[in-house]
């Protein structure tokens, strides 16, 4: 059986990771988790990109040798994705020999098919981005100095011997794949990119590097090295080595600058190579601050780890996927964070959970009426009836859509809780009460099951106060220690799941 294969970029570690990093990650975790929870086999690969003349030089900067410098840099990206809980089933490195061995191997049966033969590149070339450069694209600055358009950084004038991959013959294929898969690229707005970009026709473009140290060697000629994007690539199949499970990949998920990349290179590389294709390559939008884009290369970036000692994992983890639809751009500041943390998570949900379970405790002793007579309840009415919705949106990746919809029924709950005044009805009518607050508690443990994926402690957290007998996996110490572990099976209310913020 296929497992559903689910990819993120691989990250360049010539600095430490930021929030645009933890964005990706996080949502490919959330889909992870999401298709886990339905019982669907999945896997989910991250890791590092560690080669090339980036690298290199900050490598030489640092005064480290290269893989020592890698080494610690990579361990900082895995470092922060135990913290943001991501539960990846494999992490690769472009250093290891299992990804250099299929590099060379796919590298030389282009070689040998005829679609790589060598030339030579007289270009501009950007090494924040690691790409070729056309002239008319480059920003002239001070002094006619040509600027990367990107990174606003200057160019290097190469002029070497070099290899270069015959991406131009792959244009109608490339175009008559996008027609006949529309799922491929997603989201639409941007397939429109792409078809507009191949439709114009496409260059051949330089795969090996004469003057960088830092990569596989060619294989035959080892005085060149691998392009590190050719190089880079090739890790989402170098990583299914051995397993015949996994490729093609489900859906690649990379930030709109990599795009070209990914839905361009990537797939006539795999054409090339006579492999199929992944199914679905989707790029989301960029964080920003203050307008610019949060990267390593201007210096405004946020570091993930603050903000997960001020707010929580949870919180972090849901205001990426909430802010804004995955695929649009949107401003990041702790202003918009504390907004929604105190409105959303801690008023709409925190609370609500808090006076179901207190009322349950109180007025039924956390114990709920095995099976009340329901007829037109609330819970099967407006409640689980949206699941088809929300499994739809997070099965199309608009995590936005589907947290817009969860929170749309949250405040249909608080609502009712409001409407139908369970206190009043403990005085005058037990019966009505137990019915309310039957309806109440399903209503939440079904809610807690939708926002798992993105806040999995909240869940595990919402659960038990709510009497959910099994112990989550992703039950915490702090969980058990709190105490509600003593009366797992009654409903209670447990420590405050969101403290308010100043
Ligand atoms: N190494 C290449 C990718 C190779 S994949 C075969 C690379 N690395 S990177 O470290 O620069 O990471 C880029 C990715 O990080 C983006 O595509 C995106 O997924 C994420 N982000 C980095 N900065 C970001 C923002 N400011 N906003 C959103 N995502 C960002 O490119």
């Amino acid at each position: 059986m296929k497992k559903y294969y689910i990819t993120t970029p691989l990250y360049y570690v010539n600095a430490a990771p930021h929030i645009g990093h933890a964005y990706t990650t996080i949502a490919a975790d959330v889909l992870a988790r999401f298709q886990r929870g339905r019982g669907i086999a999945t896997h989910l690969l991250t890791g590092t990109d560690e080669h090339g003349q980036k690298i290199e030089d900050a490598a030489k900067a640092s005064g480290k040798h290269s893989i020592d410098f890698c080494d610690a840099v990579s361990g900082k990206f895995r470092d922060l994705w135990k913290r943001l809980d991501i539960q990846y089933d494999d992490y690769i490195r472009t250093t290891e020999k299992r990804h250099e061995d299929k590099v060379q191997e796919l590298f030389a049966l282009l070689m040998k098919n005829g679609d790589i033969v060598k030339g030579r590149y007289e270009g501009l070339y950007d090494v924040v981005s690691e790409s070729y450069v056309k002239e008319a694209d480059a920003v002239k600055g001070p002094n006619g100095v040509l600027l990367s358009p990107d990174s606003g950084k200057p160019l290097q004038k190469l002029s070497e011997e070099t290899y270069f991959f015959k991406l131009s013959k792959f244009g109608p294929r490339l175009l008559a794949h996008y027609r006949d898969n529309p799922g491929f690229l997603a989201p639409s707005n941007r397939a429109l990119e792409i078809v507009r970009f191949v439709s114009a026709g496409l260059e051949d473009i330089s795969v090996s590097r004469a003057k960088v140290k830092w990569g596989i060697p060619v294989p035959g000629d080892p005085d060149h090295t691998v392009y590190v994007w050719f190089d880079a690539l090739i890790n989402y199949w170098s990583a299914t080595a051995g397993a015949d499970d996994l490729w093609p990949a489900d859906v690649h998920i990379v930030g709109k600058e990599i795009y070209r990349f990914h839905a361009v290179i990537w797939p006539a590389i795999l054409m090339a190579a006579g492999l199929p294709l992944p199914k679905k390559v989707f790029a989301h939008g960029w964080w920003t601050v203050d307008g610019r884009k949060m990267s390593k290369s201007l210096s405004n970036f946020v570091d993930p780890c603050e903000i997960t000692q001020e707010f929580g994992v949870d919180a972090l983890r849901y205001f990426l996927l909430r802010e804004m639809p995955f695929g649009n751009d949107g401003d990041f500041s702790k202003a918009s964070l504390t907004k929604r943390y105190n409105a959303e998570l801690a008023n709409d949900l925190g609370n609500l959970v808090s006076r179901v379970a207190e009322m349950v405790d109180k007025f039924l002793g956390g114990r709920l009426p095995t099976k009340p007579p329901l007829s037109g309840d609330f819970y099967t009415t407006v409640v689980a009836k949206r699941t088809p919705e929300i499994a739809a949106k997070m099965e199309e990746l608009d995590f936005h859509g589907a947290l817009n919809a969860i929170w749309g029924v949250i405040r249909e709950i608080n609502a009712r809780v409001n409407e139908k005044a369970p206190w009043k009805l403990a005085k005058d009518d037990m019966a009505q009460c137990e019915l309310v607050l039957f309806d109440l508690v399903w209503s939440l443990r079904l809610v807690s099951g939708w926002i798992d994926p993105f806040m999995p402690h909240t869940a595990a957290k919402i659960h038990m106060q709510l009497g959910v007998r099994q112990f989550p996996d992703s039950l915490t110490a702090e969980d058990v220690l709190s105490g509600v572990k003593e009366r797992v099976g009654l409903i209670q209310k447990g420590p405050v799941l969101f403290p308010r913020k100043a």
